[in-house]
């Protein structure tokens, strides 16, 4: 094997990857997440770093390793992953892969709360977590050229997933139906659709490396067509 610093495709490109949950804490014990394994997330990573490219990799907690030879970030709450991606801008482009909690509990407690034997109950409180694909994508000075989100729906994906795209303001959205019958959630494999300004392209259903390996060539032939 050769191995040559400083080639392939993305050589001398930055690009920025979110991956796993979030965790918002409830008290120093508790908390509440999505359920990320993080490892769609992971492999985007390795992908994007075996084409070349410098990678920064903000992880939430997840339970794959984060791949060898890319910058890891490691951070909890999606609060601290909006200033950890804010800190590694500028990038070419970024991968929103993160199940980033809606929600963080607003009435956190700073000590674990007890069960007092009154019988009452404790009342959760939530408020919204920042939107971290959307800032980036709407930022007016330092947007990544390129902005990849992913919609992970249980019905009407294509639907959904257009809407979202609109919405967040990012190039292309990474859509998976992720529904109980489809055994997605979970697994070693992915089905996906891209949507980007053009339409909606549906790949066959593979495994996450494959989506992994797909997605950072298309990243890196949408960069060169870029001509930046
Ligand atoms: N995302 C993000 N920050 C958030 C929420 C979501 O960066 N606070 C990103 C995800 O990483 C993903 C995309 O936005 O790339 C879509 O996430 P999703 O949860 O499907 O979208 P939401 O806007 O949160 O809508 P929904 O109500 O369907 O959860
Ligand atoms: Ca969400």
């Amino acid at each position: 094997i050769r191995l040559q610093l400083g080639a392939g495709p993305l050589a001398g490109r930055h690009v920025l990857v979110t991956s796993g949950p979030t965790h918002e804490p409830i008290d120093p014990v508790r908390y509440i997440a999505n359920r990320s394994s993080g490892a769609q997330g992971t492999a985007i990573a390795a992908a994007l770093r075996d084409l070349g490219a410098r990678v920064t990799f903000v992880t939430g907690p997840a339970e794959v390793a984060p791949p060898a030879g890319v910058q890891v970030v490691a951070v909890e709450t999606a609060r601290q992953m909006l200033d950890a991606v804010r800190a590694a801008l500028p990038a070419d482009a970024a991968v929103f892969a993160a199940a980033v909690a809606d929600w963080r509990v607003a009435n956190a407690a700073g000590h674990k709360m007890k069960k007092d034997g009154s019988g009452i109950l404790p009342a959760l409180e939530f408020a919204e977590n920042p939107d971290i694909l959307a800032t980036v994508s709407q930022l007016t000075e330092g947007r990544p050229p390129l902005v990849v989100g992913f919609a992970a729906e249980t019905d009407d994906v294509l639907r959904h997933a257009t809407e979202k795209r609109a919405r967040k303001g990012c190039d292309w959205i990474v859509a998976n139906d992720v529904s109980p019958a489809t055994g997605i959630m979970g697994g070693r494999e992915n089905a996906v659709t891209i949507i980007d300004a053009h339409g909606a392209e549906s790949w066959p259903r593979m495994d996450k490396t494959e989506v992994a390996t797909r997605l950072a060539a298309r990243i890196a032939t949408a960069l060169d067509a870029k001509g930046q």
